[in-house]
């Protein structure tokens, strides 16, 4: 049995973990990421022990040298990980007291690795969410960049419902679509951020601890607002993670949604869009085919965010409280629903200004396809007429117009009479997009003067 083995876990083994039981129970492949928080949480333990008078201040003197030296080798990368060690808790630890000698072993009086993972947990979630909302923050600033771009003179395309060409809507109107959208993602993720503020440090393994320890202390040490205040919990929930991932998996979602309308409109059938070269590639066997590769995987990774978010799920579904390894297999989803969450904002917010729309394009679709139709039904609604009549009158012009191959602006006046009197001169131009969309004043509308004054309010909200 090597000493090491001896020294964690004490006289109650005889016999050394078999290598591969040994393997299957490691996670220091992958929970290193938490090296740094790690070191910040025994940094806030080390110095409340000292203050209680639990351990010596001498020895809190060397604890924090040697954590400050460990530190050091993690950043430089020189730290060299041990399997035999299991996580980045014990080897941390077994590299302190390799650097200061047995008083590293005093580091882990009154504490678990329960309420250290937890606390190591919170703390990186905390810094990763905040390093995300700056991104996203960064990617809703260019949405409202590039809804500023095409207000004046103003670009429109078609708006869909079922997608069949519905009502003509602004380009910039699509755009502060997508800002609400993500905006209210931040908020779910600025939500479960301040819920998970909290420090489940000093917990212990799942009880307290009977040491005169000072949990107000650590707490206010590592920037949480407060001790969590139920020891089991606090050692055996992982709501927040589940709560982060939910709000990933909805973002991604969003994202996917975007994703999935910069594919169609890039594409000949519809030809709004033009990608940029540096956000598509080309084919190995067609020559004339640009890929929109970049968005694809956006979408595509909606399904790999989701999973994670059922995974940690799935996992804690039947949990007894509190601390079960079961708990370890909550990282892995977790980094991975981070990264790609984050790498695919950081991915849209460089491409989105790039994308080149055709205007010409856009009004002919916009235009054609009698997306103008409920104008003139609203039309004769507001000289008296119920509007299920007029729709029905309406619905017969288009009839018409199909049969005839026309489009509505190509009907006289007295075509228009032809399907009801009440139809006059003004309703001319009714047929056209641009009187179309100026119409749409409502609150909330698409009218260039409604749209501008959303965009105040998201600039208002993106410069501060
Ligand atoms: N590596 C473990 C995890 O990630 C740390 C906690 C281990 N606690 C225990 N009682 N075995 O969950």
């Amino acid at each position: 049995m090597s000493q090491e083995t001896q020294k964690t876990w004490g006289g109650r083994f005889s016999e050394a973990p078999s290598r591969i039981a040994q393997e299957f129970n490691a996670s220091w492949t992958f929970d290193q990421r938490l090296a740094l928080v790690d070191i910040e949480g025994s940094l806030a333990h080390a110095a409340m022990l000292a203050r209680q008078g639990i351990i010596a201040a001498e020895d809190e003197a060397r604890l924090r040298q040697g954590l400050l030296s460990v530190r050091q080798e993690i950043l430089e990368g020189t730290f060299q990980w041990r399997e035999e060690l299991e996580d980045v808790h014990m080897n941390v630890e077994a590299r302190l007291t390799e650097l200061v000698g047995p008083v590293g072993g005093k580091l882990h009086t009154a504490r678990s690795r329960n309420d250290q993972v937890a606390t190591d947990l919170r703390l990186w979630v905390r810094g990763e969410l905040t390093g995300l909302l700056d991104d996203l923050k960064a990617l809703r600033r260019v949405l409202v960049q590039e809804a500023g771009k095409y207000i004046e003179p103003p670009l429109i395309l078609p708006g869909y419902t079922h997608l069949q060409r519905a009502m003509p809507v602004l380009l910039s109107h699509w755009f502060l679509a997508y800002y609400e959208m993500l905006t209210r993602d931040a908020g779910r993720l600025q939500d479960a951020l301040n819920r998970l503020n909290e420090s489940p440090l000093g917990a212990a393994a799942l009880a307290g601890t009977g040491f005169p320890i000072d949990r107000h202390f650590t707490a206010s040490a590592l920037g949480f607002v407060r001790p969590m205040r139920n020891s089991l919990d606090a050692v055996g929930s992982r709501d927040f993670v589940l709560e982060v991932l939910s709000a990933l998996a909805i973002g991604q979602i969003t994202l996917s949604r975007l994703a999935e309308e910069i594919i169609l409109y890039t594409t000949f059938e519809f030809g709004f869009a033009v990608l940029p070269d540096a956000f598509s590639t080309g084919s190995s066997i067609m020559p004339q085919k640009k890929n929109a590769d970049h968005a694809e995987l956006i979408r595509g990774k909606a399904g790999r965010v989701l999973g994670s978010f059922v995974t940690l799920a799935t996992l804690t579904k039947g949990l007894p409280l509190a601390y079960n390894k079961d708990l370890q297999e909550d990282k892995e989803p977790l980094f991975d629903a981070m990264d790609t969450y984050r790498a695919s904002v950081k991915l849209l917010a460089a491409m989105l200004p790039g994308l080149k729309w055709n205007a010409e394009v856009m009004a002919r679709a916009a235009e054609s396809g009698f997306s103008l139709a409920t104008e003139l039904a609203d039309y004769l609604a507001e000289r008296g007429v119920p509007f299920r009549e007029a729709h029905h009158v309406v619905g017969r012009i288009v009839r018409h117009c199909v049969e005839q191959h026309k489009e509505l602006r190509d009907l006289s006046l007295a075509e228009l009479q032809g399907f009801h009197p009440l139809f006059d001169e003004d309703a001319l131009p009714l047929t056209r997009l641009e009187t179309a969309i100026h119409r749409r004043r409502s609150y909330g509308g698409t009218a260039p003067e409604a749209v501008r004054e959303a965009l105040k309010a998201a600039q208002l909200e993106v410069e501060t």
